[in-house]
């Protein structure tokens, strides 16, 4: 079976708004119903897990209920501490809930609500030959590292760097045989799935995310989705 993660589990600290910026309204919906109407037009996917910080189960269950009513492909869950934590739980529920096959899981940041239907299936599609797979786009900043507050100490050649965007999608089975030999170190680094991967020589497969698809983060990026939002419908 396939599945979906819409990661909507997270509190949007960096927005500065007085609830989860997934409840906030752009053009005439909640972020959150945007990305998830997306995903519902996808035949491909069987099954929608939707998570919600703990005390906002209620809310995302009405938010949902309001704009799918009885719709059967989506389950609401409690979110974890970190966005991968999220996964964790999307991943437990899956267990508890369907035979232990080899399923397939697509993640993808509610916060991203550009997102079109055809990179959802290309994220599907890439993951068929692959242990995981995820979009990724050119780096348009140079990028520094610095390990130590005012100190730079390294600049990566910006040819080689690209931005990691969802909907990423893996074997769950593999993502669990790797989890379970990473020690707590490790686990302690995970704010990403491909990372995992990446820890243990997993086949990751890139491929061309789009530009659209960018993760409203911070205040700016409200308003510059409401203009996108008006200049493509
Ligand atoms: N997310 C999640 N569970 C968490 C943290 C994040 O499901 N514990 C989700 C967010 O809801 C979001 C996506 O992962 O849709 C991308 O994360 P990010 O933009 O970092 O969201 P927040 O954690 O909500 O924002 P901030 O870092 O500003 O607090």
């Amino acid at each position: 079976m396939i599945f979906a993660a819409m990661l909507a589990g997270g509190i949007g600290t960096r927005m500065g708004l007085n609830k989860p910026k997934q409840f906030e309204i752009v053009g005439d919906k909640p972020i959150l119903i945007h990305s998830t109407e997306t995903f519902l037009k996808v035949n491909e996917i069987d099954r929608i897990i939707v998570s919600s910080p703990e005390k906002f189960i209620d809310r995302t269950k009405e938010l949902i209920n309001d704009y799918f009513p009885d719709d059967e492909k989506i389950a609401v869950i409690a979110g974890g501490e970190t966005r991968n934590d999220t996964i964790l739980n999307s991943i437990k529920y899956i267990k508890e809930n369907y035979s232990d096959e080899d399923h397939i899981l697509i993640t993808h940041d509610a916060a991203r609500i550009f997102v079109s239907e055809s990179l959802v299936k290309k994220s599907i599609d890439s993951v068929i030959n692959h242990d995981a797979a995820s979009p990724v786009m050119p780096a348009v900043d140079v990028i520094f590292e610095t390990k130590e507050e005012g100190k730079l100490t390294d600049i990566p050649l910006r040819r080689n760097l690209v931005h990691a965007q969802t909907p990423q999608s893996f074997k769950i089975n593999r993502f669990m045989e790797i989890y379970s030999n990473l020690n707590q170190e490790e686990i302690d680094t995970l704010d990403e799935a491909m990372m995992l991967f990446f820890l243990r020589d997993g086949d990751v497969k890139l491929f061309k995310g789009e530009s659209g698809n960018f993760k409203i983060t911070r205040n700016i990026d409200l308003k510059i989705a409401e203009a996108y939002l008006n200049e493509i419908k």
